[in-house]
């Protein structure tokens, strides 16, 4: 082989090298956290924990939590549970700035559940109250009455602040309750929660023990019996169970969690849309039925247009299983959603797509993946300004542990992401802005681990190069 030969091989390799290194350089993502958590076993706290303490006294109410009860935030559903005989469902309730008590009648129902007979629920709307109001309100009869409080959101509108809590597949483990409380001393401090499913993982217990169920409901009172929590249905609500003869699906949650379904025109609690302060909040589920003609996709593509950014510029969706996913669990179990919905997204600009299932965290660029269509090989995500940021937040810290092995290397739509529990917030500032950041549950309270100024897709539809930063 001559000198001039060897040469020409040699720039061949060196030029592949390059290519392949200028590749990786392109295709490579984000920052994948330095943080390593500790991998230690996840486990749920004991029946006889603290946190799962009945109140005191003959009936006494239990298990309180309260939502948003109509489509723009003047109504709460007040909902319990008491467990010696049906007691009351009414609410007694007041304004701070008023002496005069109101009441509402709400309703009561049971279920069973193989062999579990449920304790008697209550749920209780209480309409027609007064934006950004303190309100307290009264539940059971005589000596074991309970009083909790609220605040309801300023009215709808456009530059109206307000912070939001995120918290995913939260569960009952020591890791749930160090988030939990994470979230509640957060000095940004959320005004309700935007829950992304999977709440109590009782079906991981023999017959989907439902007493895991009262205990998920005592556990989170703290928090939720005094802030709306937005709930959304994972695959742990589910509960299909044929072997012990229990086929109709989403029974403990949809007795237990009730939602203003009805106020947004959808057919079924699993789907649905609120309105708070300057967002527009769209629910969907993952383990409905969503393809085309359903009842699902009939409602999402008739609810799209509705949105009117004038009035709630900031457009954030719900949904449990994640669309953009870089790690090695539930990986494309999303895929067929994204396929379905993911055009409308991009044409209404929606600003960002929180989802859970995968129990670690994850932030995206705004990215599209629209173009493909099978035959013409446009199968890569690519950079799109009107597309929103997706954020898996599914590591509320539940007993399946975390999820801790990633896609190597990091996809270039991932821009930060680590196997760490935690919740995070979105605090809307008026409607161009929005300060979202993400809290680990190792740190301090102050400590935020992923932060980024996200700015408003209609408003403020483009981004400045260098907005996210992370460490
Ligand atoms: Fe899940």
């Amino acid at each position: 082989m001559g000198a001039s030969r060897m040469g020409s091989f040699g720039f061949c390799i060196m030029l592949i090298l390059g290519l392949i290194l200028n590749e990786s350089l392109l295709c490579n993502g984000g920052v994948t956290s330095s943080f390593v958590r500790k991998v230690e076993k996840t486990m749920d706290m004991p029946l006889d924990s603290d946190v799962f303490r009945v109140p005191p006294g003959y009936n006494a109410p239990q298990q309180v939590h309260i939502t948003q009860g109509d489509h723009v935030g003047k109504a709460v559903i007040v909902s319990w549970v008491t467990v010696d005989e049906p007691g009351s469902s009414t609410v007694l309730y007041w304004s701070e700035k008023s002496k005069q008590k109101n009441k509402a009648n709400g309703k009561v129902t049971t279920y069973k559940y193989y062999n579990y007979t449920s304790g008697y629920i209550h749920h209780c709307t209480i309409k027609h109250l007064k934006f950004d109001t303190k309100y307290y309100y009264k539940i059971g009869i005589g000596h074991v009455a309970r009083t909790f409080w609220f605040v309801t959101p300023p009215e709808v509108g456009p530059d109206v602040p307000y912070t939001f809590g995120l918290i995913g597949d939260l569960g009952q483990s020591f890791d749930s309750n160090k988030t939990l409380t994470h979230y509640e001393l957060n000095p940004i401090k959320g005004q309700a929660v935007l829950f992304v499913g999977d709440l109590s993982y009782a079906d991981n217990y023999p017959n989907h023990d439902n007493v895991r169920w009262d205990t998920w409901g005592r556990f989170v009172e703290r928090s939720t019996a005094y802030q709306p929590w937005i709930w959304t249905a994972g695959n742990h609500e589910i509960d299909f169970a044929p072997e012990i003869g229990e086929t109709k699906p989403f029974k403990p949650y949809t007795h237990r969690y009730h939602v203003p379904y009805r106020a947004s025109n959808s057919t079924a609690p699993l789907w649905y849309s609120i309105k708070r302060a300057s967002a527009y909040i769209i629910v969907l589920s993952s383990y409905s039925a969503y393809g085309k003609y359903t009842p699902q996709f009939k409602w999402l593509e008739e609810e799209l247009p509705k949105v009117n950014r004038t009035e709630t510029p900031w457009l954030i969706v719900l949904v449990h299983s994640p669309w953009y996913n870089s790690y090695n669990y539930h990986y494309m179990e999303g895929e067929t959603m994204r396929v379905m919905y993911e055009p409308w997204f991009v044409k209404y600009k929606v600003d960002m797509v929180f989802a859970g299932h995968v129990h670690a965290y994850e932030r995206t660029e705004r990215i599209s993946n629209v173009a493909y269509n099978v035959v013409n090989g446009e199968c890569t995500p690519i950079r799109d300004q009107s597309a929103p940021i997706y954020i898996t937040i599914g590591d509320g810290g539940n007993l399946e542990g975390l999820a801790t092995n990633m896609t190597e290397p990091q996809p270039a739509y991932s821009a930060f992401r680590e196997a760490s529990f935690g919740h995070a917030t979105l605090a809307i500032k008026n409607r161009t802005h929005a300060y979202y950041s993400w809290h680990r549950n190792q740190d301090g309270y102050a400590v935020e681990a992923d932060k980024i100024w996200v700015n408003n897709r209609f408003w403020h539809p483009v981004d400045e190069s260098t907005t996210a930063k992370s460490r």
